[in-house]
């Protein structure tokens, strides 16, 4: 695996690639969810290309941006072995030089759910993901469904700006447990891990109160909170349906195909989740 530490290190590495190229950005910490992005674009590409840069941008000053998980050389291996061809790890200034200039993409998804708890969040993740893009020009783009809001976000962003790339999302891997897997799950508990276990078994029990023909999301999203841990409940940010292709909130019956999206607060450690509802 070669590996570019800048962008004249990539720039040159990738110029005369004429082949499909897939793209896995991450912020590292690698973990089986991010393995699966990167198995599933070695069998559907020529060459993949991963990048591994903790973007400041995304993080409000209350969050964890300081002590987010990092383990390079851990991740290396495991892109290594994998046979991933090629891994970008830039630095600030290559992502953000002085010159920089924000793209002013705002999409009508920004402020609703993960953007009214986190409100820089997703214009943080554009900026990012848009000059990544235009750095490595993948053809294919992995993301991962376990962020369902911001995988709709770049989505609608590659529409806006017309950029040649296939969005390819990737499904949820989940622990033993059923809980997502996440970087942030090292901070939790062993008792946190046993709480944050209630999300996907509450999830998967308002699921089946959907498949049982229940269409209200008042009860869906109802069924969910019994079922979730009694510490949790008091700690839900949001629980909500939203039609899986225009991410509108739905209120009243669930008429197509939606999602169920949670954000819930775990001790210090904030957890998202959500499934889909096929009508
Ligand atoms: P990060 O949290 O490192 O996630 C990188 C990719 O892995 C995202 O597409 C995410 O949805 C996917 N992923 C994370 N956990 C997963 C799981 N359990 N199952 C399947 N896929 C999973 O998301 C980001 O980084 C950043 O916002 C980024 C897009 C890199 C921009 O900075």
């Amino acid at each position: 695996m070669k590996i570019f530490r800048n962008n004249a290190e990539l720039m040159q590495g990738i110029q005369n690639l004429n082949c499909k190229i897939g793209f896995v950005p991450t912020m590292g910490a690698l973990h089986s969810g991010h393995i699966s992005l990167f198995k599933q674009s070695l069998l559907e590409t020529d060459k993949t290309i991963g990048s591994i840069f903790v973007n400041p941008k995304q993080f409000s000053p209350s969050e964890d941006l300081n002590r987010y998980p990092k383990n390079l050389n851990t991740d290396i291996n495991q892109l290594k072995d994998l046979g991933v061809d090629y891994l970008f790890v830039p630095s600030i200034d290559d992502i953000y030089p002085d010159n920089f200039e924000e793209i002013d993409y705002i999409s009508d998804l920004h402020g609703i759910l993960e953007g009214s708890f986190r409100p820089s969040h997703f214009n943080g993740v554009v900026q990012v993901v848009y000059r990544l893009l235009k750095l490595v020009h993948p053809d294919y783009l992995y993301l991962g469904k376990k962020d369902a809001q911001q995988l709709k976000i770049i989505s609608k962003m590659i529409d806006h700006y017309k950029m040649p790339i296939k969005v390819k999302s990737c499904e949820i891997i989940r622990d033993q447990s059923g809980l997502a897997l996440s970087s942030r799950n090292t901070y939790l508990s062993t008792q946190e891990k046993l709480q944050a276990s209630t999300i996907y078994k509450s999830l998967c029990y308002a699921r089946n109160h959907f498949d049982n023909g229940n269409r209200s999301s008042s009860e869906i999203i109802k069924t969910f909170e019994k079922n979730l841990n009694d510490q949790l409940v008091k700690n839900i940010d949001y629980v909500s349906i939203v039609d899986e292709t225009t991410f509108m909130i739905t209120n009243g019956n669930i008429e197509n195909n939606a999602l169920l999206l949670v954000a819930v607060k775990v001790g210090a450690t904030r957890l998202i989740d959500n499934v889909e509802l096929l009508v």
